[in-house]
């Protein structure tokens, strides 16, 4: 079997999601049982604009953006650890091959793969060419996607993830540039572009579009739960199987063992981000979605958290131990060195 085959087969799949899939997500579906795991989309503009930092305090890299924002900070667009590499894609949102080589470069050694994202159906990313928009210019298709695989290492796995087209015809089409451009593989989430996430997808015809070539397909569409991942798999013949919204609920639908309690869950991921000092902010963000999925928001837990401003307020309502904070900082400099000065 190829490097790209054993890459891309029988792999349980955390999907792109915006928001979501930042490292204390990633770090705790890897811990479940995900055997790849995708970032959230990163535009072309912001990821362009960054520098790579090496932050040994924390042992991290960090790609930072060198303006600052408005209060005078320079933001974190993607931040990954070296124990990562061997599983991490790096998903893009750009619609121009130039500007897609020039991020993929620049985070080459950080990452396993380079996901074009062309499943997008929202305006910001198809009026500027990219997600959606791209599934019907082949020929922009075939220019990211060559450029991608001629000019990065041959280790770094390129690929992209696309919706389907009107008919299953069209989709076959696309499907087969995708796979002349030499990609690793490509993944299907199998709706079409109109269609709204509460609509099943469609697993019998993304059965066909997976015999169409021999590359590795990756399924995506309606994988809720663990035994899903088996099933999408042999209904449709695809080798790899990816779960969203499911991972995005309860992220130990990874687990071989069962789903954890969702409490637990909660905490796990808490005590990621603690554990790495993430933002205030999207730790917010990822607690938020998870007690709207299980107690709400509409309770005492939930006014605190959106009340909190620190990781010490959430650690503290949570009740989860305020000395995980930044545990993971591996060694304390004796003063500040450039790249705390940067990404703290
Ligand atoms: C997504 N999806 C998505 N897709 C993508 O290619 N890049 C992205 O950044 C995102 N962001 C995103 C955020 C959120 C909150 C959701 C729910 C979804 C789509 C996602 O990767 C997947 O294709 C769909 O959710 C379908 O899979 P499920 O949910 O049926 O398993």
């Amino acid at each position: 079997m190829d490097a790209a085959r054993e890459f891309y087969t029988n792999k349980n799949i955390l999907a792109p999601m915006v928001r979501v899939c930042t490292m204390p997500t990633r770090l705790q579906a890897t811990e479940y049982g995900a055997d790849i795991v995708y970032s959230e989309e990163i535009l072309d503009y912001s990821l362009m604009r960054s520098k790579r930092v090496e932050n040994h305090a924390f042992g991290t890299v960090e790609f930072v953006n060198t303006k600052e924002n408005s209060s005078g900070f320079r933001d974190v667009i993607f931040q990954t650890i070296p124990e990562e590499r061997g599983r991490l894609v790096l998903q893009l949102g750009t619609g121009d091959a130039t500007r897609a080589l020039k991020c993929a470069l620049l985070a080459a050694k950080d990452i396993s793969a380079v996901d074009i994202n062309m499943g997008c159906p929202l305006k910001f990313s198809t009026s500027s060419g990219a997600g959606s928009a791209l599934l019907k210019k082949p020929e922009q298709v075939r220019d990211i996607m060559t450029t991608l695989r001629r000019n990065l290492p041959s280790e770094v796995h390129v690929t992209c993830k696309i919706r389907l087209l009107e008919t299953t015809e069209k989709t076959i089409e696309l499907a087969r540039v995708i796979e002349a451009c030499g990609v690793s593989a490509f993944g299907v989430h199998a709706r079409y572009v109109s269609q709204r996430p509460r609509q099943p997808a469609h697993w019998d015809l993304m059965k066909h579009v997976v015999e169409s070539v021999s590359c590795p397909v990756i399924a995506n569409g309606d994988v809720f739960k663990h035994e899903d991942f088996e099933r999408i798999k042999s209904e449709t013949g695809a080798a790899s199987a990816m779960c969203g919204r499911a991972a995005l609920w309860n992220l130990s639908v990874f687990r071989e063992e069962g789903l954890l309690p969702a409490r637990e869950n909660l905490n796990n991921i808490l005590k990621k981000c603690l554990e790495w000092n993430h933002t205030v902010k999207n730790t917010k963000y990822l607690l938020r979605e998870l007690l709207i999925k299980s107690t709400g928001l509409e309770n005492e837990e939930g006014n605190a958290l959106n009340k909190s401003k620190t990781l010490e307020e959430i650690a503290r309502t949570f009740e989860v131990p305020e000395t995980l904070i930044g545990s993971k900082r591996r060694e304390h400099l004796k003063r500040p060195c450039e790249e705390d000065a940067l990404s703290l």
